[in-house]
């Protein structure tokens, strides 16, 4: 497929290969994501669902296979090269800001591409605040009023919103979403979610989303992928997925995989 935004291609990831302990984490992984489409990746614990990612952020070096993104070859390229194409927001709310820097100048900092250099010779722009002020009130959290407060005394709820808006300014090619709503409480949670659908649609970004919550890859998202033991058991599209309930989705996995699916944070959730 050549307008892909990623392809992988036979993608192998082993740990501690060649002692006992050798763990092979993803088994020939083939994935293709098209513009626009905004992928729920879902599975049991030590699927491979985190590796997986980290293969495609470039965190974890490859063992076998090809990661192309754009177009681009970047099986080895580091992590920093990448970033230019890829942007990725974790589960750790503390994870994606600069706690002692105020909200407009973590947005400007994301706006130069985290270079400080950039950042510090030219401060924050009034035309950039304007900006800013109006990607902050899209958000619905009155954050617009608090351009100069430091991120750090902010609720978890609004820095992940904020490295949300971060991370997506500068319309990366791929981004990577790692359980980045799981810390936060449901009824946060939910309008994180709802915040991260509003912008992936309205920059029409293409997006990779692990998580926990079978609710929430049901609801949100054009593709819905299911991994077990490193493979990719279950891949939907839009019109797949279209009307199914979380049962149905466990039946599903349960008659592919011989098993039922392990996940602790399923088990927790009701
Ligand atoms: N750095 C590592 N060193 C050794 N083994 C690892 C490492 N990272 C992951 N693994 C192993 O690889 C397998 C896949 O792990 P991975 O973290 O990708 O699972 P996951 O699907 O993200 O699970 P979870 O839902 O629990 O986060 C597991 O068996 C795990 O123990
Ligand atoms: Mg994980």
């Amino acid at each position: 497929m050549t307008n892909a935004i990623l392809e992988i291609n036979g993608l192998h990831q082993y740990f501690e290969k060649g002692t006992p302990n050798e763990n092979h984490a993803l088994k020939g992984i083939d994935l293709q994501l098209r513009e626009g489409e905004f992928v729920a990746i879902i599975g049991g614990n030590g699927a491979g669902k985190s590796t997986l990612l980290n293969s495609v952020a470039g965190s974890l070096p490859v063992s076998y296979g090809q990661v192309k993104i754009a177009g681009k070859d970047v099986t080895y390229q580091s992590v920093e090269k990448r970033a230019k194409l890829i942007s990725r927001v974790f589960q750790d709310p503390r994870q994606g800001s600069a706690p002692l820097l105020t909200v407009e100048e973590n947005l400007s900092l994301a706006l130069k591409r985290g270079s400080w250099r950039n950042f510090w010779s030219s401060g924050v722009k009034k035309n950039e605040r304007n900006v800013f002020k109006q990607k902050l009130a899209s958000l619905g959290l009155g954050l617009e009023n608090r351009l100069s407060a430091e991120i750090g005394l902010l609720s978890g709820g609004q820095r992940q919103a904020i490295t949300l808006l971060m991370a997506t300014m500068r319309q990366p090619e791929l981004l990577l979403l790692d359980e980045h709503t799981a810390a936060l409480d449901p009824q946060t949670s939910a309008t994180v979610m709802q915040i991260t659908d509003k912008i992936v649609r309205e920059e029409h970004l293409t997006a990779m989303m692990i998580t926990h919550n079978m609710q929430d890859a049901l609801k949100y998202g054009n593709r819905l992928i299911m991994m077990d033991h490193g493979q990719i058991a279950i891949d939907l599209n839009a019109e797949q997925k279209q009307g199914l309930t979380v049962p149905d989705l466990l039946a599903m996995f349960k008659e592919k995989s011989g098993t039922a699916l392990t996940d602790d944070a399923v088990l927790l959730s009701d």
